[in-house]
């Protein structure tokens, strides 16, 4: 007998649903814009000074010192979208044991791709889960250490690199399976586009992690120039 859904049930399911994948796009673009301007120490350190000033909106103090605060309460905005994605996706999570161990009886009798796709992705969301609240807890409480000097220092003198390396990986894998998950869900996509979606998410995934990693390299060296 099929279990019935009741309709309430089932208006409340395609809400979380939507506000999951609205949630899931803004901090995808969130995280694209971030890694561009955090990379602008590949210009060298004017370029993120120049950066980290105008994100604490310095050109509106007469006396050029910018507005910390601003950083702090972006900070505080994408905490809640945070947790509000990730309210959304528990709801879908195995729940124990037991649950986990009927997924993979599945998978291994039907190996489907996508489902080994979402697998990834709560995977390194349980990463981002871990490792995510200790650096905008950071962001948001020690905004006017964002600079070249004050990042390459925290990033190399007291070791966070050993966080933004893993939270990197995760970070920009979750993203880039997320939002061709989202193509995937919300539009109807050939299987010829299928293809070329898959070949441009490995793309997109090395260029960002690339990105990524070129900047943290340049952090250190910074670090290591001004000891
Ligand atoms: C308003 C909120 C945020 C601000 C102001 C911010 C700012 C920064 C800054 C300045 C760095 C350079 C290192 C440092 O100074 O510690 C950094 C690195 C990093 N951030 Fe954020 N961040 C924010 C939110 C996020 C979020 C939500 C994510 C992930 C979803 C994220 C992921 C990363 C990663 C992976 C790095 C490693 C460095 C790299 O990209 O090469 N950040 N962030």
């Amino acid at each position: 007998m099929k279990a019935r859904i009741s309709p309430r049930l089932s208006r409340w399911s395609a809400k979380a649903d939507l506000a999951q994948s609205l949630s899931g796009g803004l901090l995808a673009l969130f995280l694209w814009v971030h890694l561009l301007l955090v990379s602008s120490i590949l210009f060298g350190p004017e370029a993120m000074r120049f950066v980290a000033r105008n994100m604490e909106l310095a050109f509106l103090d007469p006396a050029g010192q910018g507005y910390p605060v601003v950083v702090s309460l972006m900070g505080l905005v994408v905490l809640v979208l945070v947790a509000l994605h990730a309210a959304a996706a528990l709801r879908k999570f195995p729940q124990n044991l037991r649950q986990w161990r009927a997924l993979n009886r599945q998978m291994g009798q039907i190996p489907n791709p996508e489902t080994r796709l979402w697998r990834w992705q709560v995977i390194t969301g349980f990463v981002l889960f871990l490792l995510l609240p200790a650096h905008l807890w950071m962001m948001i409480n020690q905004p006017e250490t964002i600079g070249p000097e004050g990042s390459a220092a925290r990033i190399w003198d007291q070791r966070m690199i050993w966080l933004y390396l893993p939270l990197l990986l995760a970070v920009e894998l979750h993203a880039v399976v997320g939002v061709y998950r989202l193509v995937m869900k919300w539009c109807s996509v050939t299987p010829e586009r299928r293809a070329w979606l898959v070949r441009l998410r490995s793309l997109l995934s090395l260029l960002f992690i690339g990105i990524g990693l070129a900047s943290l390299l340049a952090f250190v060296r910074y670090a290591q120039l001004a000891n």
